[in-house]
């Protein structure tokens, strides 16, 4: 767990989206993080120091101070300096605008301003507010500072506004949030490597209002993705259809059909020093996609379907190809299926996972195992965030021995 132990300071400043910090503590000292919590009056005004103890538990290294309710003077057991210097990095979140000001401008005016002036750990912050004071030129000229300062900005994220209005100012969900602060946290193994990754379903019209597709929601696809991109990859990733959405910073190329991944699976490959393919991509598509909308005439219908073009294979078998790691998704005998798909479509790895119900197919989590030449690995059942990272850890260790 990259946060076991990690000193994470949380300062809470004044914004509806405060309401959503006791869900981000719950979450990140589950992953193992040591959290504290530095509440400014204006965050006490949308949340209170109890709603957090309680959500939080009463661990000694946990403590809530509001500079209204108790002066600096008489903090518990940690002063300004001391929590200053106790923390890894400091996230403020949501980050208001007013906050935001004070921190650009350097006040000392409260004990989160104090503590960031007299810490030398990195800071975050995650700003929400409203469109228009997002939009504001004084604020953004107060990010723009701090981002020369080396600040990170997690966010915004742009959409409909507690207020009811709509534009840039939402923060982050708290999922983004978890990612941005292990990746922050993550080693960069993959810098200056470009992974290609395959991800979700493809459909395969049938005529205009039918398509034949499966089970898979991209979840492990893009889970692969967004960790490569922690560790440092530029990722490509092209996703049949899914109802996730493609975190910023990843090159996104949404598809349709078997055949359109391939085509620019084949396009975006050249770049590739990683080749993934977390798809479940069609083997068999309709011979002729109709026209017009199939009457149903008979009882009975017979539909001719012929090969899909194997992207996988296709790519492993390129005199310049990447090191190439198919999935296998099998529902028995998954070592043999999975062998035979390694040596058949001359893979470098495969990663199996069993299939059917509540197993692989839209789950939040999944097992796997893992062959290559030379060896295998289990992956244990867990979420796909920590599934994904892990595979990554083993294909960059095999890929370091093939280059
Ligand atoms: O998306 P989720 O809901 O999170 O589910 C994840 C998953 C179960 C879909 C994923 O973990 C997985 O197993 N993906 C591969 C599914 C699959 O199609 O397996 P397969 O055994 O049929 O195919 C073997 C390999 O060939 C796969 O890497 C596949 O991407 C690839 N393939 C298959 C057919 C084809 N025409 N072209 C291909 O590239």
């Amino acid at each position: 767990m990259i946060l076991k132990n990690k000193r994470i300071l949380l300062g809470v400043s004044g914004s509806i989206a405060a309401y959503k910090v006791p869900e981000l503590v719950r979450r990140l000292r589950e992953q193992g993080a040591e959290i504290r919590i530095v509440l400014t009056s204006g965050g006490a005004q949308f949340i209170t120091p109890l709603t957090l103890q309680a959500v939080s538990g009463s661990q000694v290294e946990q403590q809530w101070i509001t500079d209204t309710v108790q002066p600096i003077s008489q903090e518990s057991s940690f002063g300004h300096i001391e929590l200053a210097r106790w923390a890894d990095l400091i996230v403020i979140v949501p980050a208001s605008a007013n906050c935001m000001a004070r921190l650009a401008h350097g006040f000392a005016s409260d004990l989160l301003s104090t503590l960031c002036l007299a810490s030398d750990a990195p800071l975050a912050v995650v700003p929400a507010m409203n469109q228009q004071m997002w939009k504001a030129p004084a604020t953004q000229d107060n990010i723009q500072c701090l981002d020369k300062r080396g600040t990170l900005i997690w966010g915004p994220d742009s959409g409909v506004q507690a207020c009811g209005e709509t534009g840039a100012g939402r923060m982050l969900e708290i999922s983004e949030i978890i990612e941005k602060i292990n990746a922050f946290w993550q080693e960069k193994i993959f810098s200056k490597m470009c992974l290609v990754i395959t991800a979700g379903t493809t459909h395969e019209a049938i005529d205009p209002v039918r398509f034949l597709s499966n089970r898979s929601s991209g979840k492990m696809g893009y889970a692969i993705a967004r960790s490569a991109q922690m560790m440092g990859a530029k990722v490509i990733l092209i996703s049949g259809p899914s109802a996730l959405s493609c975190p910023t910073g990843i090159d996104y190329y949404p598809v349709e059909s078997a055949a359109q991944m391939y085509q620019t699976v084949i396009e975006q490959i050249t770049q590739a020093d990683i080749f993934i393919a977390a798809a479940a991509v069609a083997d068999y598509r309709p011979v002729q996609a109709q026209v017009h909308k199939i009457k149903k005439h008979n009882d009975t219908m017979h539909l001719e379907l012929e090969r899909t073009q194997d992207i996988l294979a296709a790519v492993a078998a390129l005199p310049e190809a990447p090191f190439t790691v198919g999935f296998a998704a099998e529902t028995q005998d998954l070592e043999h299926y999975a062998l035979d798909k390694l040596q058949r479509k001359k893979l470098n790895m495969i990663a199996a996972n069993p299939v059917g119900k509540n197993l692989g197919f839209d789950q939040e989590d999944n097992c796997l195992s893992v062959y290559w030449k030379a060896g295998k690995k289990q992956l244990p059942r867990m979420h796909k965030t920590q599934l994904a990272q892990q595979l990554l850890q083993l294909i960059y260790t095999e890929y370091q021995k093939h280059s």
